[in-house]
């Protein structure tokens, strides 16, 4: 029997250590702690605060102008969960072996189980409970309990804060470089209680970490297990980061062990209230989907300060960068669920917007902003601009992740403070980075030397991804401009709009290019992306994959060969500009050059296909995105989860197989439920209403759960669903 609500180590079949530090560890958006081994030493254990890193200089070989000065990557900090634990002859009890595993997605409690063996072959159980404050997010709790096993006599355990074992340095460019310019202080350091000040050299921040014991226990302290289980519970505090000037304490005054699981239960009894899902038929499904949601809410930070990693603070993988994975892959569900962290998340953006107007400037731009490829403090963090820098369809990501988050929740003067600035600044990049271009008397709007998602392609001409949300981006300048000023008479003017500049937005947009194919009667990815010859597939091994850690780039550079969907992603975003026809000929020829090799990728190839109605293609595709790191597909998830794909697999359930879309605030459904499945149920939040719906092979049910009545489109027919009554009203 498969449990819906929690992850088990039975159902996993990797048990590497590092691979199982990833699955189970557990956050709060502020830090995360690494499922470690509690007595073995491990060179990936640790604790990850959000948005805390370390910079360094980028050494380029050949430097030009304006590239990213410094590297940022997240500092791993200590591992809280570590204990020594040694037996009356003082020998340590360091080898282990987990027993049992249990990650409660209800309650947030990691419940784990150990033998643990000394020297001479004598073991001990100790049972293990982890878990971190969703309120009160610097605070986390732990507790040990040691029973005997073939030992009975004394042991003495040991707790402190440790820095894990040295690493070794990697080639592969998805892994973290390693930091060796901490300053660590002891701040407290008492009988039952330890505090760190760990600061960063150059990016000048600091954190405290503190362990208290609690119940009267000592940080060192010996039991006798003939007398029965020793149990020891401590409380732990992860501080915010600071500055230099004014150090941060590590606070633990008003916390207490049971507030700490009462706060996490509450916080998952909130979450899950709009997030309920579950596929009825497919029972481990339900549970692959459920952790998903689970780890992408562990993951998001919720003080606009900071944001979410690819990797979540699961690990250290892409050195805890922020990229568009959050505005295309991430936001959608938090929209549509938990709102207040979406637009904490484009707050983000926007307390950052200073410096990316300043990049704007950097790349010879004088008005507007361009954003970061990837990011911890908000400034280019890429070494490598063709598949960095040159990815400016961030701009329009952004743009586009706001505009989604003011029409589901109709939130006004978000959109008048902050979301229309981050619209309008980053339309005006658009207005100067790109030139008119005269072909055959008429003028067309064109994007030069860019970047699109695939990043096999780099610095091309026109990306049609990067065309279409340019065009997107400039026009919800223009056509939100209206609200705006609605709401606030003067917030135009403040922002030095003039109808001269909306004009001119609106005449680029209308003629931005869109890249097309003749031959093949497709979007072209690109200018020149049908002139390559495509990438020799049949004489490629299969350990070969991903290309990007056995090719050359510019091997990779001159072949027809996606990475990930590119010009497929446009259309997803946009339904309305391709019939079924185009998308199914453009499907059919991304699909065949693409190696999937980014995490990206399968989600949005699930959901075309479902839009196409091809129910196996896509159910094959999802079954793959929605286990992604519970089946290692990638082979790297000891670096850290996928966020993104995560993020997918929510997608490819709504918005593919669901068919969800949302037109002037009104939710639209399409029933694309594949055979293997009896019924999807999940909900929606949308304005002021909260949606429960079920899909099953002949019908879709919906119910509003908030909220006293909407209009849902269903199957092209306009259904009333009331509150009260729950009855639908068929329309027309
Ligand atoms: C993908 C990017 C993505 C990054 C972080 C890369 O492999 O190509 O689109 O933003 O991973 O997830």
């Amino acid at each position: 029997m498969v449990s819906l609500n929690n992850l088990q180590l039975t159902d996993l079949d990797n048990h590497r250590i590092a691979y199982l530090e990833t699955i189970f560890s557990i956050a709060n958006g502020h830090f995360g702690i690494r499922a470690s081994d509690p007595v073995a030493p491990s060179s990936t254990s640790g604790t990850l605060v959000n948005g805390f890193y370390e910079s360094s200089p980028i050494t380029y070989g050949e430097r030009a102008v304006g590239y990213a000065e410094n590297h940022q990557t997240i500092v791993n900090l200590p591992d809280l969960r570590k204990i020594k634990v040694s037996d009356s002859d003082g020998a340590l009890f360091a080898k282990s072996e987990l027993l049992t595993s249990n990650l409660d997605f209800q309650t947030g409690i990691l419940s784990q189980s150990y033998k643990l063996t000394n020297p001479t072959g004598k073991n001990i159980t100790l049972t293990f409970d982890s878990i971190v404050d969703q309120a009160d997010q610097k605070a986390g709790a732990l507790k040990y309990e040691f029973t005997a096993g073939t030992y009975n006599g004394q042991i003495t355990i040991g707790k402190s804060l440790a820095f894990n074992a040295t690493v070794t340095e990697s080639d592969d460019p998805r892994k973290a470089r390693q930091i060796t310019s901490l300053d660590i202080t002891t701040t407290v350091d008492s009988n039952d209680q330890k505090e760190l000040l760990i600061e960063t050299q150059n990016s000048k921040l600091a954190v405290a970490m503190r362990l208290k014991a609690l119940d009267g226990t000592l940080l060192e302290q010996s039991f006798d297990l003939a007398k029965g289980p020793a149990v020891a519970r401590y409380l732990v505090c992860v501080s915010d980061f600071a500055n230099e000037l004014t150090p941060p304490t590590a606070d633990l005054k008003d916390v207490t062990f049971e507030q700490v699981i009462a706060d996490s239960k509450n916080y998952w009894q909130t979450i899950w209230n709009s997030s309920q899902i579950e596929i009825d038929g497919d029972d481990r499904l339900t549970q692959a989907i459920r952790y998903n949601l689970f780890q992408l809410n562990q993951s998001a930070g919720r003080d606009g300060k900071t944001n979410i990693s690819a990797k979540g603070l699961s690990g250290t993988g892409y050195e805890g960068h922020y990229f568009w994975d959050t505005e295309m892959y991430l936001m959608p569900y938090f929209t549509y669920s938990t709102p207040m962290i979406a637009k904490k998340l484009l707050d983000f953006r926007y307390n950052t917007l200073d410096i990316a107007k300043q990049q704007a400037k950097t790349l010879g731009v004088s008005e507007g902003a361009l954003f970061p490829w990837r990011t911890i403090n908000g400034e280019e963090a890429s070494a490598y601009y063709p598949a960095g820098t040159a990815q400016y369809h961030i701009d329009g990501d952004i743009a586009y992740a706001a505009n989604r988050y003011y029409e589901a929740t109709n939130d006004r003067d978000w959109l008048v403070e902050k979301g229309y600035e981050l619209i309008l600044e980053t339309a005006r990049f658009w207005s100067h980075f790109g030139h008119f271009h005269e072909v055959d008397g008429k003028n067309r709007f064109e994007f030069y030397g860019v970047t699109g998602p695939n990043e096999y392609t780099v610095m091309v001409d026109n990306n049609y991804y990067t065309n279409r949300i340019a065009k997107h981006n400039l026009h919800l300048a223009v056509r939100l401009a209206k609200i705006v000023s609605e709401v606030d008479p003067n917030k135009l003017k403040e922002l030095h709009v003039t109808d001269e500049e909306l004009e001119k937005f609106e005449n680029i947009a209308d003629v931005i290019y869109l890249p097309y194919n003749q031959q093949h009667q497709v979007n072209a990815q690109d200018d020149s992306f049908f002139n390559k010859p495509i990438w020799p597939f049949k004489t490629t091994k299969k350990d070969q994959y991903p290309l990007l850690l056995h090719f050359h780039p510019l091997t990779i550079y001159r072949y027809q060969v996606a990475k990930q969907a590119d010009t497929i992603l446009a259309e997803f975003l946009f339904p309305q500009d391709v019939g079924k026809d185009q998308l199914q000929r453009e499907y059919d020829y991304y699909e065949s050059i693409t190696t999937h090799d980014s995490s990206l990728s399968r989600s949005v190839f699930s959901m075309i296909a479902a839009r196409l109605h091809d129910s196996k293609q896509a159910y094959d595709y999802f079954m793959t995105t929605a286990k992604m790191d519970l089946v290692d597909l990638q082979g790297n998830t000891e670096d850290g989860l996928h966020l993104s794909n995560l993020g997918g697999s929510w997608l490819a359930l709504t918005a593919g197989f669901a068919g969800m879309t949302f037109e002037e605030g009104k939710l639209h459904l399409i029933n694309n439920l594949p055979q293997q499945w009896k019924a999807l149920k999940f909900r929606i939040r949308l304005q002021d209403n909260l949606f429960a719906i079920e899909l099953t092979k002949n019908d879709i049910d919906v119910k509003l759960l908030e909220g006293t009545s909407a209009n849902v489109m269903i199957d092209g027919k306009w259904r009333e669903i009331t509150r009260t009554h729950n009855d639908q009203k068929i329309l027309n």
